[in-house]
């Protein structure tokens, strides 16, 4: 009753009678508005859990796919920090990599490729995804290749994020229009091709001298003069035979003969620059991993438009892969979940088609969108999917071997290549005198 008579009291009466009381509401009400407002910072700041991920993606393409796997991780209150070393094929990152482990801060994430996998997983730094994969039913989604590379010990230990064709030659459409060309099934053909297109005043090879980029060629070109098995006895089992085989030499001998295709001057451009290149018609062709392929579409040049994909000569019929893996390094119980999560959603079949669609590679999974896929990636799907009898492993992109034979195998093909006085005899048997001393 006396509530009622004082809300229609007059103002004096208000200031005088009642405002004592609604002081205290309102202290009561600004300290409860407090206490939620806390209560809520606290909750949603526990929850929100910051992730740093290493990685070497700086181009357009790159970019962008890494952004969808942020975004898509942001809605899960994760925060996806970048740490980013920039070097094309994972060089420098690597090395960062292995000093920051050593310094004891290492990140939540890393890229890490191929091989390594296994040798890390050995040292039991990185951590173990068993829930995720058995709930994810990774072992019946993913290929056979992919779930044999993420779980070295029986035990996955990596998160699948693309395959890249690396055997890939492209080739810009107006260029082999205005001269009435067709890509090259063999190397006669690229010979004919390449001297047209120099008459004409045309580089027909973009190219540059950085060692990766040299070896992602010069491997495309020991599949193009043997097969499957002979690249693997070189690459992988690194059998000293394999190296003085006829077969080596001729790919030696290739990779010699079509330095006068490439620019005059060659420069250790970035895979970016060498793109470019073949973008803008300063060259007519290139042997890239299809990552080029991203890079050209976020340029605005479309597939099948700009440029087609073909197989380097000779390799039609294989899948030279690269496999693009997150790692997971154990970092406690805290960010354990936040790590976990990333792992279920990357390898979603949405995320993996719009990812992939980006990166220029195909999802790591048996039963992708096709119907979403352009050309170039329903060809390396298809191909991909015939099994390992046509899958080979990139020497250049650790998928082959461990770093210190890549690094040294790679290192005689640069002498090589750089050194024209260096025969091709020499140079084979000096790698079958390496390769005893490589880890086995
Ligand atoms: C990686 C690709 C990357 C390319 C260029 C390769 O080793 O697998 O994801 O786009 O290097 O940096």
């Amino acid at each position: 009753m006396q509530k009622e008579k004082k809300i229609f009291l007059p103002y004096a009466e208000f200031a005088s009678e009642v405002q004592p009381e609604a002081q205290k509401y309102l202290v009561y009400l600004v300290y409860w508005g407090l206490f939620w407002l806390v209560a809520f910072l606290w909750t949603a700041n526990a929850q929100a859990q910051t992730v740093q991920v290493l990685h070497w993606w700086t181009s357009t393409s790159e970019e962008k796919a890494i952004a969808t796997l942020s975004g898509r991780m942001a809605q899960e209150n994760i925060v996806w920090k970048n740490a980013v070393i920039p070097s094309g094929s994972g060089i420098g990152a690597g090395i960062v990599l292995k000093s920051r482990m050593l310094a004891g801060d290492a990140p939540e994430v890393a890229q890490l490729n191929g091989v390594i996998i296994s040798e890390w997983a050995d040292l039991g730094l990185l951590q173990e995804l068993d829930p995720v994969a058995s709930s994810g039913k990774w072992e019946k989604s993913l290929f056979p290749t992919v779930w044999r590379l993420i779980q070295p010990k029986g035990h996955p230990v990596a998160v699948p994020l693309g395959i890249h064709r690396i055997n890939t030659l492209f080739y810009n459409r107006k260029i082999f229009a205005r001269y009435d060309l067709s890509p090259p099934k063999n190397w006669d053909e690229f010979e004919a091709i390449a001297k047209k297109l120099q008459q004409a005043g045309i580089t027909p090879l973009a190219q540059s001298a950085e060692p990766w980029q040299l070896a992602t060629l010069f491997e495309t070109l020991v599949l193009s003069e043997s097969d499957a098995n002979f690249y693997r006895d070189a690459f992988v089992k690194k059998s000293p035979q394999a190296f003085v085989d006829p077969r080596f030499g001729r790919a030696l001998s290739r990779l010699r003969s079509l330095k006068k295709y490439m620019p005059a001057f060659l420069s250790e451009q970035t895979w970016i620059a060498s793109t470019r290149m073949l973008a803008d018609g300063d060259a007519a062709m290139l042997v890239m991993g299809d990552w080029a392929k991203g890079e050209l579409n976020s340029w605005g040049i479309a597939t099948d438009v700009g440029f087609s994909c073909a197989a380097v000569p000779n390799t039609a019929n294989y899948h030279l892969y690269n496999i693009d893996t997150l790692v997971m390094l154990d970092k406690g119980a805290t960010v354990r979940s936040a790590q976990e999560k990333i792992a279920q959603i990357a390898v979603l079949p949405a995320l993996q088609t719009e990812y992939n669609q980006i990166k220029g590679s195909i999802p790591v999974l048996r039963n992708p969108e096709l119907n979403k896929m352009d050309s170039c990636s329903q060809t390396s799907w298809k191909i991909f999917s015939r099994g390992s009898a046509f899958q080979v492993p990139s020497l250049a992109h650790r998928m082959a071997t461990d770093e210190i034979s890549k690094d040294a195998i790679i290192a005689e093909i640069m002498r090589f290549f750089l050194n024209d006085s260096l025969s091709v005899s020499d140079t084979q048997k000096r790698l079958a005198a390496i390769s005893h001393t490589l880890p086995k």
